[in-house]
């Protein structure tokens, strides 16, 4: 946990997103496994979700970061700094940073992708914080993009149902105190990876025919253990970081949650005394996208007026590690 008095501010001057064209709904999904549109709606509220043809992580996040970049007035040559956060990389190597900076033309930037699954946007953006509010660069681009149907098993009943691809980015720049970023609390426990994972294609299980066949390729998932964690998790997630900054529940504006379940997003919404309307939700148009989730519902609320000058904006995210994290952003 750190704040403003260890390092100067930072805030967001533009936000971008970009979602793929075509529209799997639950209907399509019916088609293809044992599922029903009702059973999807109700158990998780999504209604559908975006699918790339052919783009992979680094088109999609090109795209959100050249519109953050627009909106922000900044030239990509003059982007100092790039993090990614994917767990879905063009290439385990080189990362995906990489090829955003050769798309976009930011050739002067450091680059650089984050591993935090679900929490990977607001990972990218505490150390945004702590490089650019730490004086090292003048500004960073940080984006959020993840292919996940690339990593779905769409045989999976119990999985495939979830998740979705797209990308959000933002550009941050130093800001004065008590403005911008006020706070952020960071955490994880590695006791429970196996609850979501991608079991093969690292050092530890690389490719082989054996992984292939057992579809070990694919995100494995403890789905009701999960859900009871997210919501305890989240809870205290966003009352550390509200407290950490000297703020109550009831000072809150907006609550952008990872949309990884809207019982989950209701659940939270409920412990933290929050109405529908002090709380983000655009799950049912997309899905689970994991570190895309809360940069593209970032960019919405903003683009949909849901951010004024002043809010006090919570990012509150969760997902495989586990990891987990929540900032507060007083919007300037
Ligand atoms: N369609 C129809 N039935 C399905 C189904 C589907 N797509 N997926 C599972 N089922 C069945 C199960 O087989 C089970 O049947 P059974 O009772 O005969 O065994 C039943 O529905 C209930 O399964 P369960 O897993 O208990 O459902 P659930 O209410 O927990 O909902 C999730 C499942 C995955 C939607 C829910 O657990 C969830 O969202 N968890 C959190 C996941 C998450 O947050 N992941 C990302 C973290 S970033």
């Amino acid at each position: 946990m750190y704040s403003h008095s260890k390092v100067d501010s930072i805030k967001i001057v533009g936000l971008g997103k970009c979602l793929p064209k075509r529209i799997l709904t639950n209907l399509d999904l019916e088609k293809m496994v044992d599922t029903s549109e009702d059973w999807i709606t109700t158990r998780t509220g999504i209604k559908e979700r975006r699918i790339v043809d052919k783009e992979y992580a680094s088109i999609l996040g090109s795209d959100a970061s050249l519109k953050a970049l627009k909106r922000a007035s900044i030239k990509p040559k003059d982007v100092e700094l790039i993090i990614v956060a994917t767990i879905t990389p063009d290439t385990q190597f080189p990362s995906t940073a990489c090829y955003i900076q050769k798309d976009i033309g930011a050739k002067n930037a450091a680059v650089l992708d984050v591993s935090a699954a679900c929490a990977g946007f607001v990972y990218a953006l505490g150390l945004a914080w702590s490089l650019v509010g730490g004086g090292f660069y003048k500004n960073a681009l940080v984006v959020g993009s993840e292919i996940l149907s690339s990593i779905t098993d769409w045989k999976d009943r119990s999985t495939c149902i979830l998740f979705g691809d797209g990308a959000g980015a933002c550009v941050v720049v130093p800001a004065k105190p008590s403005s911008g970023m006020l706070g952020m609390y960071l955490g994880g426990d590695g006791n429970f990876a196996d609850l979501l994972i991608l079991p093969a294609g690292g050092s530890r299980l690389p490719a082989a025919n054996q992984t292939v066949k057992k579809r070990l390729h694919y995100i494995k998932m403890q789905g009701n253990e999960l859900f009871k964690i997210a919501v305890r998790i989240m809870v205290e997630c966003a009352q550390k970081v509200l407290k950490k900054c000297g703020l109550k529940n009831s000072d809150l504006d907006l609550l952008i949650p990872h949309q990884a379940n809207l019982r989950i997003i209701n659940a939270v919404a409920k412990r933290l005394n929050l109405t529908q309307e002090q709380v983000f939700v655009n799950i049912h148009k997309y899905g689970n996208m994991s570190s895309a989730s809360t940069a593209v519902a970032l960019c919405e609320a903003y683009e949909q007026g849901r951010i004024k000058k002043g809010d006090i904006v919570v990012l509150d995210a969760f997902g495989g590690g586990l990891v987990w994290g929540s900032c507060v952003i007083k919007w300037t």
